[in-house]
């Protein structure tokens, strides 16, 4: 059991989401990510604003606009700032040469294209998350018309594909996109960029949580220090 302070905060992702947060400089057109770490270098670059810095920013979810505009940083979108100075967000799990697996919020394939779309893309994550390699399941969002035909496909290549539901007796989770997520167990993953490209081949895919495009990953630690892989 991860060990929480009784304010329901975690010192290991507020530490990480802070400490990326100072990389944001004055004037810089920034990609906000989703999740609970992303959430500590959102409000922290809300205090920043109020003390005069001058950012724009483009958001990945209704999660990180609603978080944004609460904290009272001046929102863009991709059409009006199509390059991005950075971007920053959290992730699922982190292998030891920064691919990360994301998609635990349903926000990837949004978080992919602004990820995509920055000069630098930083992740921010607690100590849990590191694994020398990545097995974690890999979050695909599907067409929902197309969810059983990715089912098998996964199936076929030797994968377990669970469809992502609200709770045990809600529907189908809807991502801000209005498609269904399929949770992939794939076992080991040996070659993320090989992986990536299998499963980006499956016709009904809209995209997958493996990220091979980090530049840098900032870890919070138990004892509030950070660690900066790159
Ligand atoms: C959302 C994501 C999140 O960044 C990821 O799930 C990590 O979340 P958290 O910071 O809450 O642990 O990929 O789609």
């Amino acid at each position: 059991m991860k060990e929480r302070n009784p304010s329901g905060e975690s010192p290991e992702k507020k530490a990480a989401g802070i400490a990326a947060a100072d990389l944001v400089e004055e004037g810089m057109v920034v990609g906000l990510g989703t999740g609970s770490t992303t959430a500590y270098t959102i409000a922290e670059l809300g205090r920043r604003v109020e003390e005069g810095l001058d950012i724009i920013a483009v958001v990945t979810s209704y999660q990180s606009e609603m978080l944004a505009i609460q904290a009272g940083i001046t929102l863009t979108s991709l059409a009006e700032h199509p390059e991005l100075d950075i971007a920053i967000d959290g992730a699922d799990q982190i292998d030891a040469a920064l691919n990360v697996i994301k998609g635990g919020g349903a926000a990837h394939t949004r978080e992919k294209i602004v990820s995509m779309s920055a000069e630098r893309f930083v992740v921010v994550a607690d100590e849990s998350k590191i694994s020398e390699q990545l097995d974690h399941y890999v979050p695909l969002e599907v067409l929902p018309y197309a969810k059983e035909y990715v089912s098998k496909q996964i199936f076929n290549i030797g994968g377990s594909p669970e469809l992502r539901l609200a709770s045990r007796k809600d529907g189908p989770v809807i991502s801000d996109n209005g498609n269904f997520i399929i949770d992939a167990t794939l076992g080991l993953i040996e070659n993320p960029v090989e992986t990536s490209a299998l499963i980006s081949q499956i016709t009904g895919i809209v995209e997958h949580g493996i990220f091979t495009n980090v530049d840098e990953v900032y870890i919070g630690k138990k004892n509030g220090s950070v660690e900066i892989m790159s």
